[in-house]
């Protein structure tokens, strides 16, 4: 298990740099990211490189036994390229040019920056890319995290050149942008610009084109930095990425990267910060199918970029790490090694404190290091699922460019169903449109807005060998070319779920209570939808969803609907589950049921809540064999099986007792005979006999 962190020793003297050796040794750290954001001390005017330093430190750590995620340092160009080169700085929509003094201040189709940067890796793979500590690198940092998107001259030349690869003939533009509309028709691509200030609403299938081909760009930058590494090294390469990010489509990364890596920075503040980890880290082992992934970077305590800097609470550290670890992380590693004394992350957590050894910091770190260095028998081993989710960056660039009809709440309908399962006992496997789906029992779809007729297929064809499909809306609005669906939205799911959306019916927003019933007299004497902000649903008692609702808690959950419900056309064998109440929606279907094959196809009209979405969970659980493999933990308990292993994660502030567990437990290092009490805030991971 590798643990460790960024380490930034052009920040510090050498005395320092000898510290730092002995306390890492202490902490059992064994892999250090290095020269990240290094290129101006790498190459400090053009053409001169300077690598003592590097050798230095490389050695230290080399013959204290520490490996080395060499960084290529491109994150941050130096200031003589940008004061030679200022075209490669970045511009935003409005058409300003961004600094020098922050970072990531290059445009991601600037030819020259990537020449300089391929250059940079090229010799840094020349000198270090056989050396024998060298376990990994490491290109650029978190791409798109500050400038994802440049309206410069450069990008809008990309631009062009990329849609007429994508399209080939004008016309086939115009048809997909739909360029009839506003006169917006173009006669040569040499017309077509990059979505820069437009005085309103800008034409979404420019705009979604412009998200996918920025993350295109992004690749290329990474590509052209691994293509100079790779004429020199073989080691695995990575980059880092942000967990559900919108603006990279890291499952097409995914086969450019030798290993998965990510950032995760969940808010402490927050009672889902272990929901979040979980998403996350799910999202991670699913993006090469199930290989286990590492994590780069998170926090010991606080981060400083948020208005309130929450530090974890006692055991979260570690807590937090071997959840991770529980759902495919072989490596737990920290943003940053020793915390700086100026800068702009002078105030950000690290894994050596400002105040140094006597900290609760230092303590928690050198105690993880000592649990994750039991942790061997883990590394390399899979997280078994029988639930997946559905997602598609390029659904969702159609969903954030489209103007209307409602909210754009997909994040948070990802993130809310896999709450859901994560609330159950279930990890999730995220699948895409490229996915074999066949396997899972249960596939959630959470607002799929473009959907295409072969994952609508895809989908059908697993219900039909058995799993059950939870589809929400608002989904399959769009074809994969961002048409609007017509005929009734979702149709090219009809054959699985029975039903067409007829209209959006979106309820909520504001409610205008500026109204004076004794003399506004005409306004008075409406009411409209606005009225509704939550709509509730009547569950028909005849149904499972009744019955699992019942069992869930006395009395039964009432269930509700939020930001969005639609109108259906439903096929005569469908089951209305549960139907909306009140307004003009009263008696509408919000929930139906198809069973298609040996599976079925659940919709769900609305946003629902978290009551629906368990009961809703449940209801498929009992339909399929997944409840079987369920490991029932006490409230507060998160428990996952991975490899020979159960982690049993108490996220609770109360101690849990947990019954009918056989085997090792690797924290503390003792035998578990049937039952276990694991402390709050803490864990323990059971090798099961
Ligand atoms: C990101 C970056 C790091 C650091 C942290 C702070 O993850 O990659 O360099 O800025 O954020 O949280």
């Amino acid at each position: 298990m590798l643990y460790g962190g960024d380490y930034n020793p052009e920040q510090w003297p050498t005395d320092i740099h000898l510290d730092d050796i002995e306390k890492m040794v202490e902490a059992r750290v064994n892999l250090v990211s290095i020269g990240i954001f290094s290129w101006a001390r790498l190459e400090p005017a053009n053409g001169e490189f300077s690598f003592g330093w590097l050798d230095e430190i490389i050695e230290r750590l080399t013959n204290a036994g520490i490996g080395i995620d060499l960084a290529t340092g491109t994150a941050s160009p130096p200031a003589w390229l940008t004061i030679e080169h200022p075209e490669i700085l970045p511009m935003t929509e409005t058409g300003v040019r961004l600094g020098h003094g922050s970072r990531q201040n290059f445009c991601l189709s600037s030819p020259v920056f990537r020449r300089y940067a391929s250059r940079l890796a090229g010799e840094l793979a020349k000198r270090y890319g056989n050396h024998p500590n060298l376990r990994l690198w490491h290109i650029s940092n978190e791409y798109g995290c500050h400038s994802a998107h440049c309206y410069c001259p450069d990008s809008a030349r990309s631009f062009r050149t990329w849609l007429e690869e994508k399209y080939g003939d004008i016309e086939a533009l115009n048809e997909a942008w739909g360029t009839d509309f506003w006169a917006q028709r173009y006669t040569s691509f040499d017309q077509v610009d990059v979505p820069r200030a437009t005085p309103t609403l800008k034409n979404p299938g420019q705009v979604n084109d412009f998200w996918a081909f920025s993350s295109d760009e992004m690749l290329a930058c990474y590509l052209a930095e691994k293509a100079a590494i790779r004429e020199h090294s073989d080691a695995p390469v990575t980059t880092n990425f942000m967990g559900l990010f919108p603006p990279t489509n890291y499952r097409a990364w995914a086969p450019h990267i030798d290993v998965i890596s990510d950032d995760s920075y969940p808010d402490p503040n927050s009672v889902f910060a272990a929901r979040e980890t979980a998403l996350v880290s799910d999202l991670m082992r699913s993006l090469k199918d199930g290989q286990p992934f590492y994590l780069l970077e998170q926090t010991t305590a606080a981060v400083q970029w948020r208005e309130r800097n929450a530090r974890k609470r006692p055991g979260s550290f570690a807590l937090q790490s071997l959840q991770r670890v529980a759902r495919g992380a072989d490596a737990i590693c920290q943003f940053q090694w020793r915390q700086s004394v100026r800068g702009a992350e002078t105030f950000h957590s690290a894994m050596v404190p400002h105040s140094g050894r006597d900290s609760r910091i230092w303590r928690d770190v050198v105690g993880l290091g000592d649990v994750l260095s039991r942790m061997g028998e883990i590394v390399g081993t899979r997280v078994p699922t029988e639930v997946a989710l559905l997602m598609d960056w390029q659904s969702q660039w159609h969903r954030a460019a489209a103007i209307g009809p409602g909210p754009n709440r997909t994040l948070e309908a990802i993130a809310a169903w896999h709450g859901t399962a994560f609330e159950r006992g279930y990890p999730v496997d995220f699948v895409f449109p490229d996915s074999d789906l066949s396997g899972y029992c249960v596939i959630i779809v959470p607002e799929l807005f473009a959907m295409s007729k072969d994952t609508a297929s895809k989908l059908l064809e697993a219900a039909q060998s058995g799993a059950e499909i939870i589809v929400t809306a608002p989904t399959a609005v769009l074809d994969e070319t961002g048409r609007a669906a017509t005929g009734g939205y979702a149709g090219v799911l009809s054959e699985l779920l029975g039903v067409r959306v007829v209209d959006h019916c979106l309820p909520g927003g504001e409610v205008n209570d500026l109204v004076d019933p004794r003399v506004d007299a005409i306004s008075a004497a409406m009411t409209a939808t606005s009225a509704i902000d939550r709509v509730e649903l009547d569950v028909d008692p005849r149904t499972p969803l009744f019955r699992v609702l019942d069992a869930i808690a006395s009395p039964r959950p009432a269930i509700s609907g939020e930001y969005w419900a639609e109108e259906l056309s439903i096929d005569d064998d469908v089951d209305v589950l549960a139907t909306f109440v009140g307004l003009d929606l009263d008696g509408l279907a919000a929930i139906t049921y198809r069973s298609c094959g040996e599976g079925g196809g659940t919709y769900v009209a609305t946003d629902l809540d978290s009551a629906g979405r368990a009961a809703l969970l449940r209801v498929a659980e009992a339909r399929t064999r997944i409840a079987g493999n369920r490991i029932e933990a006490p409230a507060g308990v998160e428990a996952v099986r991975r490899g020979p292993a159960v982690f049993l994660l108490n996220h609770g502030d109360a101690a849990a007792q947990v019954a009918g567990i056989c085997g090792r437990d690797l924290i503390s290092d003792s035998k578990v005979t049937g039952h276990l009490v694991v402390p709050p805030r803490s864990a323990a991971v059971v090798v099961t006999d």
